[in-house]
């Protein structure tokens, strides 16, 4: 039992926890045999694995299975699958795509190398997720596409982004790397747009071994401009020689698909093990004032890929680098998740301060947007009040009570820190 004001590690007391969180170990025995019998019939055979093969094509088909149908594609990256999807979707230039405005860089970039201009959408209110009003607000005739994210895990209230989207004939792209398998309305996210992403590079929930991205849609139109927009522009059809488009090589391979096909079987497991840690985890900081795990929507069941813990910081009276300080002094490996690509240097240079001629296509007429800093006040502020926990599969409960043990000897030291300044100023 935690003491009710133990003193800090970070001010030299006890630290909760001493012993280094468990790594994930991602892969395991099981990915092993795959690849170690994938090779032994290559090797058999003399049919060298490379792109599009049996392995890969079963991979896609258990992807799009997984999502109710479909087609899925395996390409090179989560960056990869973003600039495909877009790129396919053939938007007119010059335009503009509405992008979240917080998002991994990798979800923006492929805007401003499609030639296309990207216009940040705020978060919703207390979320890390994009809203349809702040997406309204972004809209303009030169709006070509609409890309969400659902970031760490989180679904994004879909319904409203459509009933938008639908108003003004635009085409959505649900970026789901962070969010493998989490729900809206008992359906998968990635299943409303038009079109899904998806990075499965290792640290995300089931992987294709490193790096790795799916594409999915249900229409098999955009499905196969997809295709022909990731391999080099070549035309479709089984003897298809001729490029008929300039596009890059994004290709997936067979190797990452065995492995990603093993992956995919655990998937349920992964979720499972990530709503049980989270539903823990929140029974454990219940009845905390000013520490806790946001609510999430009744229609919505998150992935999980981080879970926020929500502070009120001015109640505790310390900064956010003072409370991430105390919190892995106490032995908890946290952090602030909250990308803002905006915010970085590369768009800075190359999107903001971009002339029309610095534009790689569509420059001349390109639209203009008004100069100076964008803002995205939602998003600083959420960012500013959470810390993330990497949850994963191998926290047992012991985890789960240190992680809550650290979180309320926090508090509860600030508290009393934060009244007894009251009391001698009184
Ligand atoms: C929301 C989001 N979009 C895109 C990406 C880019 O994926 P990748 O790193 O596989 O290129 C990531 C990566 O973490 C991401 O979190």
């Amino acid at each position: 039992m935690t003491p009710r004001t133990a003193r800090l590690a970070v001010d030299g007391g006890e630290p909760v926890r001493t012993r280094p969180f468990p790594p994930r170990r991602v892969f395991g025995p099981e990915e092993r045999a795959a690849v170690d019998a994938f090779f032994a019939r290559t090797i058999e055979t003399g049919d060298d694995f490379r792109y599009g093969g049996d392995e890969q094509r079963a991979y896609e088909a258990e992807f799009a299975r997984y999502h109710g149908g479909g087609h899925a594609l395996l390409v090179s990256s989560g960056t990869a699958a973003l600039y495909v999807a877009l790129g396919a979707l053939e938007p007119r230039r010059p335009g503009e795509v509405v992008v979240p405005a917080v998002t991994d860089a990798g979800g923006v970039m492929p805007v401003p190398l499609l030639g296309l201009v990207p216009v940040v959408a705020d978060t919703a209110p207390g979320s890390f997720n994009v809203g349809a009003p702040q997406i309204e607000r972004c809209l303009s005739e030169w709006t070509r596409a609409i890309v969400v994210a659902h970031i760490g895990g989180e679904p994004v209230a879909m319904e409203p982004v459509l009933a938008l989207a639908r108003r003004h004939g635009l085409p959505v792209v649900e970026d789901c790397s962070q969010a493998h398998g989490a729900e809206y309305r008992g359906r998968p996210v990635g299943t409303f747009g038009d079109v899904a992403v998806y990075s499965t590079m290792t640290n995300k929930h089931h992987s294709t071994g490193g790096q790795g991205g799916v594409v999915h849609t249900r229409d098999p139109a955009l499905y196969e401009r997809i295709r022909r927009f990731s391999d080099r522009g070549k035309a479709a059809g089984a003897d298809a020689v001729r490029n008929v488009q300039a596009a890059l090589n994004f290709n997936g391979n067979d190797l990452a698909a065995v492995i990603g096909r093993v992956q995919l079987a655990k998937l349920p497991g992964v979720l499972a093990a990530r709503r049980d840690l989270v539903t823990r985890l929140r029974a454990g900081l219940h009845g905390l004032e000013a520490t806790g795990v946001p609510r999430v929507a009744a229609d919505c069941s998150p992935a999980y890929w981080f879970v926020r813990i929500r502070l009120d910081l001015a109640r505790l009276g310390v900064s956010m680098t003072e409370y991430l300080r105390a919190l892995r002094a106490e032995g908890i490996p946290c952090g602030v998740w909250a990308d803002i690509p905006a915010a970085e240097p590369w768009y800075e240079r190359q999107v903001r301060a971009a002339e029309p001629g610095a534009w790689p296509l569509g420059a001349a007429d390109r639209p203009r947007r008004p100069a100076g800093r964008a803002s995205w006040p939602n998003a600083e502020a959420a960012a500013g009040r959470h810390v993330t926990l990497f949850v994963h599969e191998r926290w047992t409960s012991r985890e789960i009570d240190d992680a809550c043990a650290a979180l309320t000897k926090l508090e509860r030291a600030y508290l009393a820190r934060t009244a007894s300044s009251k009391g001698a100023r009184r």
